[in-house]
């Protein structure tokens, strides 16, 4: 705490930004002024905390003690009671639900308690405007040990030995990437940060950017002089203004400071950043489409082979990471390989973001060890599903991810262990729902967003997608027919083996996994012209009475 009796930590990632948490802020300033606290108590703009439905979120520090859904009018009482007279605001201090209890600390409440923060260590912590609170807390150390104690075989060894796998969507192991960039004979090579986050209800990437963007900065340089590369661009969507801009500040400061810039640390080590700013279409997350769109040409994929590792930006050698990926990086160099794979399961290790959203009582950004069961993100983080209702499934993974049922709940969250349900970890969404959500129109609703992104440049996935959609707004209006189920499956498996990308190939799960779970709620609308949720306006929602 230095010299500081207390810190206000205001939380301003976008979810409190758009609740008001600026006029908070100020608030909080003029008041700690008013009362003749400035020498004393430091107020901070953080990132995401974490808890967005709880916002605007303020947490005081040494105490821990968290304010939610606090209001400008209310920063005098806080300002009086809790810093001058050190006596707590019951009405603002979040209660538990089951019991009513006030719960004080944040790291009491459960949504917290059950976490473990690699990738989001800083965000809600730290002021992202000020580089020197991050270096506060080790940040650029892990670039200045990687520069002048280790050679580029050992920061690749390490990130291999720490079993890191890429978070942006496929999982692929981090380290051997790195290895196969350093191992492309081609110059220049460059370094691409993945910020698209095309995933619809999925704010990951956005928060760490938002929250603690020198980690991913931090976290290119060290690629880039385990590669061989010197510069690096972060794609990123133009819909994501507050992280650019803190990106973008973030860049500047690290110039000024020597992080970036030419010989860094003395060591004859150049590296920089460059944000180029992506229109917003999900395709353009996909990795050869964002290579093609930050070369200012239209943002469609090309075949693979060759990958970007060998012909990549500009047709040169090109390592791309997501942005959670990077963030790891720091960590995996301070701590070693070995305690980050303390984290984890054998084939998954560290630990996963996850947008938890939907029908449970606690929604916001989780961080979890892999592994941890869905039925403990829902039920001890997420407090269990809301009004009482019952849990129905999990989507995983966004639109390409699978839907999974109750009887999956103790499943741990791994990439095999979803894998084999026929779900994905994905990049991080996690949309829970209760018996309210028909699951007919569930898979309608990511087939369209999927249907409407593609790019059409193969017949499968343009063609493809659009009759899958026509058969499930069929079904949800009570035109379907009777061998709807199979002509779905046989699409489904058609556009996953011809498709050209990811977006092609992906876009069938949400079907096949309902279908394979909820067969018959399909039927009921089919058959029974029936919808148990009471969504499909044109069907019944009680099945008929038979009289006999
Ligand atoms: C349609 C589609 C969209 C994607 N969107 C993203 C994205 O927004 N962010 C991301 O990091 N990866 C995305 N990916 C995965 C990337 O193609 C690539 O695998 C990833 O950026 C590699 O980084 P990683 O190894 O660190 O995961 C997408 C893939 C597909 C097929
Ligand atoms: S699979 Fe879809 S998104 Fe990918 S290239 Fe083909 S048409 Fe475009
Ligand atoms: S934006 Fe404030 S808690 Fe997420």
């Amino acid at each position: 705490m230095n010299q500081w009796r207390a810190q206000v930590l205001v939380c301003a990632g976008a979810g409190c930004v758009s609740c008001g948490c600026r006029a908070i802020r100020d608030a909080f300033r003029q008041k700690v002024a008013r009362h003749g606290l400035q020498q004393e108590v430091k107020v901070i703009e953080t990132g995401c905390i974490g808890s967005c439905n709880l916002g605007p979120l303020v947490l005081i520090n040494p105490e821990g003690v968290l304010y939610h859904k606090v209001a400008p009018q209310d920063v005098e009482e806080i300002v009086v009671e809790h810093l001058l007279n050190g006596r707590l605001v019951d009405r603002l201090l979040y209660k538990d639900p089951s019991t009513g209890k006030a719960i004080p600390k944040m790291e009491d409440m459960d949504f917290f308690k059950y976490q473990q923060k690699i990738v989001l260590r800083n965000c809600g912590l730290i002021d992202p405007n000020n580089i020197e609170e991050y270096v506060a807390r080790d940040g650029y150390r892990a670039l200045s040990t990687v520069l002048t104690s280790m050679t580029r075989e050992e920061v690749i060894d390490a990130v291999i030995r720490s079993g890191l796998r890429g978070r942006g969507g496929a999982g692929f192991p981090t380290g051997l990437k790195w290895k196969f960039a350093s191992q492309s004979r081609e110059t220049p090579k460059y370094v691409v940060c993945n910020a698209d986050e095309g995933d619809p209800g999925a704010f990951m990437d956005r928060s760490v950017l938002e929250g603690d963007p020198h980690s991913v900065i931090e976290a290119m340089a060290i690629a880039g002089y385990a590669i061989g590369a010197s510069q690096g661009y972060v794609y990123i969507r133009a819909e994501y203004p507050l992280a650019i801009e803190r990106l973008s500040r973030a860049i500047e400061q690290a110039r000024e400071h020597k992080y970036l810039g030419k010989n860094i640390f003395g060591t004859g080590f150049d590296f920089d950043v460059e944000i180029r700013i992506g229109a917003g279409a999900f395709v353009c997350g996909e990795e050869t489409a964002l290579l093609n769109s930050i070369e200012g040409r239209r943002g469609e994929p090309r075949p693979r082979p060759p990958f970007p590792a060998q012909k990549g930006l500009f047709g040169l050698p090109t390592l791309i990471n997501n942005v959670e990926t990077f963030a790891n990086i720091p960590v995996i160099i301070l701590k070693g390989a070995d305690w980050f794979a303390r984290f984890g399961t054998e084939k998954s290790k560290g630990t996963k973001v996850f947008a938890l959203a939907g029908s449970v009582i606690n929604t916001g950004l989780v961080e979890v060890p892999m592994g941890t069961t869905l039925r403990d993100l829902v039920y001890k983080i997420g407090g269990g599903i809301k009004d009482g209702k019952k849990f129905k499934a999990a989507q995983t993974g966004g639109p390409s991810g699978g839907c999974i049922p109750a009887e999956y709940l103790d499943v741990p969250i791994d990439y095999e262990s979803l894998a084999r349900i026929g779900a994905i970890v994905g990049s991080g969404g996690l949309i829970i729902t209760d018996e309210d959500t028909c699951i007919v129109d569930f898979a309608r609703f990511f087939m369209d967003f999927t249907q409407s992104e593609s790019c059409g440049k193969c017949p499968p996935c343009r063609i493809g997608t659009k009759r899958i959609l026509e058969i499930l707004v069929r079904i949800t209006q009570g035109r379907g027919k009777e061998d709807d189920l199979d002509r779905l499956e046989e699409l489904c498996v058609n556009i996953k083996d011809a498709a050209l990308c990811g977006l092609g190939q992906t876009a069938p799960n949400p079907v096949l996994t309902t279908i394979k779970y909820f067969r018959d709620e399909y039927l009921e609308h089919i058959r029974d012209k029936h919808c148990r949720a009471g969504v499909c306006k044109r069907l019944r929602k009680q099945p008929a009475v038979k009289i006999s």
